[in-house]
């Protein structure tokens, strides 16, 4: 049986119980911060288990993607660990509970796929008594085959959330794969395999690991599809089936190694053929290679795979090619794997190169290492220079040692640990600076306690009449800050924005009388809107009322960036596509910065067309509508949160008509006409698969213009054109400037054969041989050299030593005559000698070479020398 027959025959018999069959969720969880990846069959659903949403129907069956890298280095090693798998399951939310879910595993194993009903073993939880007699005495399956169990078998969790006893299924598939005779069910070998796990959800641990009662008793059943087609298809292991034996055929095909010939070429076939199924899914669904988090998960299987590709001697870029073949196994039942075959293509494509170069610029550095320890004469390469490889480029401080083994080098093992150290070392002071910090979040947070909650009330006031309640200065609380002197001020309410969400604090002044206190920032210390000020006059005392007012045109030029970086986000998703995700945003008064995830530069084109779209949503002048409301009324909405974000229950949502829809707490305009202007000012990367996009608005805008009409106007007051005529001028003057060339090239050819004229008549004997030796007055390298090449063809056979000094350097160009090459002079050994002299070097080949030097006042020293050598060669 196919593997996809067997998904598809999963999903059927649950249909026809009742079941809905729904399409695999991403693997990128939606909304649950507690998981970087979907990791079983039921992780999309934690909230129908919990009761906090409401499923589509009450009993649902998937084959869902799912993502484990906990135990990647096994993978490759053993028969079963995948990086990424499909699990099969059946699941019930306060529907049905343990005895249907027996009764229907057991019917699909023996009646649908005909498995043999003696093969299969059962294990239950040790207090499951209701579990044993619906095995034993309704389904009849012997007592001494039903197998009671603790909690690390079988008790299902992962992480906090829904979880309960379980009840696994297993099949003996006999002594031949067993690791003797006395072994049993539970055994690590592959005799007994896990087939099915059928979870009795009723419980919800909770992050201090208290286990509370579920609303429901639920249902939560996974079975691999791998292990179960690995059974019906009677593979030894996973890999033997059609699931990856494409994959594995792909690769052979494509290298010297046949799959069985040995273990450490199967190992680096496995690994690639399993890695390249996860880093496809993955980035199909939009996670893409970068440095952090999940990016940093992808990068780490497609590099492991790269890895093994070497042991196979397949050369990078080689695993892009292995994605067609997983579309074409994966792709029918999984369409947005087929859709995105092409980026997904590309992207693996890239990361191979990138990685490529890393490895490549290492292997370059070490090789200068190499060298420069050579020429010493050291054969030990230092600890900071291994530890800077392994730091720098991930070159494992193994790899180091072995190609340092293969060129006769060491490696200073000991100081390799000692720079590991001292960057523990730089990374603890970090840490102490982070400390001191914490120790103001701990002064805060008494702050707090006594003053309570400083209310904001900056999304309707400009200003307000506040009460100092309490001052801080140099880490202490203090009574009152004196002129001159700066410190932190908590008010009882404020109208300052405290710096969060990317959006800078708001700075302003506080007054009272003749009290006159600049505010420098605003920003939030444990929940406490903290401002930092400097007084400027007066003293700012403890219990003062005073007057606390923002700067409003910066406030205004912030909050048009704010509102005009959601624009920039929505429009990026809708023209690039939905793996954009924000990765970090400032915004400024002066200008809005957006980082998200995106695969490669883009191109003038693209910026134009997000430029020109952001502005027709600012001229649409669509309206910001700002709700509280909860966090599901805001999914509903379909509104973008950021992932690793915490929200509370209650959230503010901010939308710019229906077009962009953001959980959001900043500060934004009333209509989005307000912008006026959206210019994109730069685009760049800042990692790889991380793109930046900064940009004005409004005055900044202007400004930007201005800029570059000054910019314009300046060329064109130098160039005496008005801007339209510009082109035509610059390109008038760079075919002048290369007319002008031209001429100065003829020149200096007719410069250099009317000084050689002068120069022929000098030619001397030395020992034989005809050789002209002089300097010549300020030509450069090419005209030396066209002049030396002059006198070689008027002189037939000779040697023309020729210097010239030029900006402070001399130049020397030596040539060589073919037929007094063939007697041993050599152009390149005689220059290296001369610029010696002049304090420099340099070489060439026999017949003609050309060398620096700093020593200009050694010029006719090193044109002697050149005399001694042709003299005495
Ligand atoms: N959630 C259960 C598992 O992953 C079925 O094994």
């Amino acid at each position: 049986m196919k593997s996809s027959e067997i998904r598809q025959k999963f999903l059927e018999f649950f249909e026809s119980k009742g079941h809905k069959v729904l399409p695999s969720a991403s693997l990128i969880p939606k909304d649950d911060p507690t998981l970087l990846w979907i990791n079983a069959g039921m992780a999309p659903f934690k909230a129908y288990f919990d009761g906090s949403a409401t499923p589509p129907k009450r009993r649902v069956s998937n084959s869902q993607k799912c993502i484990r890298t906990n135990d990647i280095e096994n993978v490759g090693k053993t028969a079963r660990h995948h990086t990424f798998f499909e699990m099969l399951g059946n699941f019930s939310f306060g529907d049905y509970f343990k005895e249907d879910t027996i009764k229907w595993a057991y019917e699909f194993l023996v009646k649908e796929l005909e498995l043999d009903r003696d093969k299969l073993w059962i294990s239950i939880y040790e207090e499951d008594d209701e579990a044993f007699d619906i095995w034993y005495n309704q389904v009849g399956v012997d007592k001494e085959k039903i197998v009671r169990m603790g909690k690390d078998e079988n008790f299902w969790e992962i992480g906090t959330g829904p979880c309960g006893p379980c009840s696994e299924i297993h099949y003996d598939r006999g002594v031949d794969y067993g690791c003797g005779d006395d072994c049993k069910l539970g055994c690590d070998c592959d005799r007994y395999l896990e087939i099915w796990n059928l979870v009795f959800t009723q419980y919800n641990k909770t992050e201090d690991g208290e286990y509370l009662d579920l609303p429901n008793k639920n249902i939560d059943t996974g079975s691999g599809l791998e292990r179960l087609v690995s059974l019906l298809q009677d593979a030894p292991t996973n890999f033997e089936t059609d699931l990856f034996m494409p994959m594995i055929n792909f690769i052979t095909n494509n290298c010297d190694a046949n799959y069985g010939d040995s273990d450490e070429a199967d190992m680096a076939i496995k690994v690639i053929a399993d890695h390249i199924r996860g880093v496809s899914f993955a980035i199909s669904d939009g996670a893409l290679p970068s440095n952090e988090g999940r990016g940093y998960v992808v990068r780490r299987i497609l590099r492991r795979a790269v890895r093994y590709a070497k042991v196979l001697g397949l050369e990078t870029p080689f695993l892009h090619k292995l994605v067609p073949v997983v579309v074409d196994v994966m792709g029918g039942y999984y369409g947005s794997l087929k859709d995105k075959e092409g980026q997904i293509k590309k992207i693996v494509r890239q990361e191979e190169l990138r990685f490529q170069e890393t490895l490549e610029q290492g292997m370059n550095i070490l090789e200068d290492i190499i060298a420069e320890l050579k020429e010493k004469g050291l054969a030990e390469i230092p600890g900071d220079k291994v530890f800077a490889l392994y730091d720098t480029y991930g070159f494992p401080k193994e790899l180091t040692e072995e190609i340092a083994l293969e060129r006769g080098f060491e490696i200073d093992s000991k100081g390799f640990v000692q720079s590991m150290d001292e960057q523990r070392k730089r990374a603890r002071a970090a840490r102490e600076d982070y400390d001191k910090d914490h120790s103001e979040v701990e002064l805060f947070k008494e702050i707090r306690k006594e003053v309570g909650n400083v209310e904001f009330i900056g999304y309707q006031e400009r200003k307000a009449e506040a009460k100092v309640v309490s001052l801080v200065k140099e880490g202490e609380k203090v009574e009152v800050i004196k002129s001159g002197e700066k410190g932190k001020v908590v008010l009882d309410k404020t109208p300052f924005y405290a710096e969060g969400g990317g959006q800078i604090g708001d700075k302003g002044v506080l007054s009272k009388g003749n009290l006159k206190v600049r505010i420098l920032d605003t920003k939030e210390v444990a929940e406490v809107i903290v401002h930092q000020v400097e007084v400027l006059e007066g003293e700012l005392v403890e219990g003062l009322e005073v007057e606390a007012i923002i700067d409003e045109v910066l406030r205004r030029d912030i909050t048009r960036n704010h509102t005009a970086t959601h624009l920039l986000h929505k429009v990026l998703k809708d023209l690039l596509g939905d793996h954009i995700n924000q990765a970090g945003s400032l915004v400024t008064s002066e200008r809005l910065r957006f980082d998200f995830s995106h695969f490669e530069a883009l191109s003038k084109k693209e910026l134009e067309k997000i430029e020109d779209k952001v502005n027709s949503k600012v001229l649409e002048n669509l309206v910001l509508s700002i709700k509280e409301m909860t966090l599901d009324e805001a999914k509903a909405l379909g509104a973008t949160a950021l992932f690793g974000e915490k929200y509370g229950e209650g959230v503010r949502v901010v939308a710019a008509g229906d077009y962009s829809i953001e959980l959001c707490g900043g500060t934004h305009v009333q209509r989005t006409g307000e912008i006026g202007l959206f210019k994109i000012v730069n685009e760049s990367g800042i990692a790889a698969g991380t793109r930046r996009i900064e940009g004005v608005t409004g005055r900044g805008a202007l400004d930007y213009i201005k800029e570059q009409e000054g910019i314009i106007d300046e060329l064109g007051n130098s160039l005496r054109a008005n801007p339209k005529e510009l082109k035509g001028k610059v390109e008038g003057l760079q075919g002048k400037i290369k007319d002008l060339e031209k001429e100065i090239n003829r020149l200096k050819d007719k410069l250099a054969s009317s000084q050689s004229g002068d120069l022929l008549s000098e030619a001397k004997d030395l020992n034989g041989v005809q050789a002209i030796i002089h300097s010549v007055d300020s030509l450069d390298a090419d005209g030396l050299r066209k002049m030396g090449d002059n006198l070689k063809e008027r002189l037939d056979s000779g040697i023309i030593v020729l210097a010239s000094i030029l900006k402070e350097k001399v130049i020397f160009v030596a040539i060589v005559s073919d037929d007094l090459v063939k007697e041993g002079y050599h152009a390149g050994k005689i220059i290296g000698q001369v610029a010696k002299v002049a304090g420099g070097g340099g070489g060439g080949r026999p017949n003609m070479a050309q060398a620096g030097g700093t020593k200009v006042d050694k010029v006719e020293d090193a044109l002697r020398k050149a005399e001694e050598l042709i003299s005495f060669n």
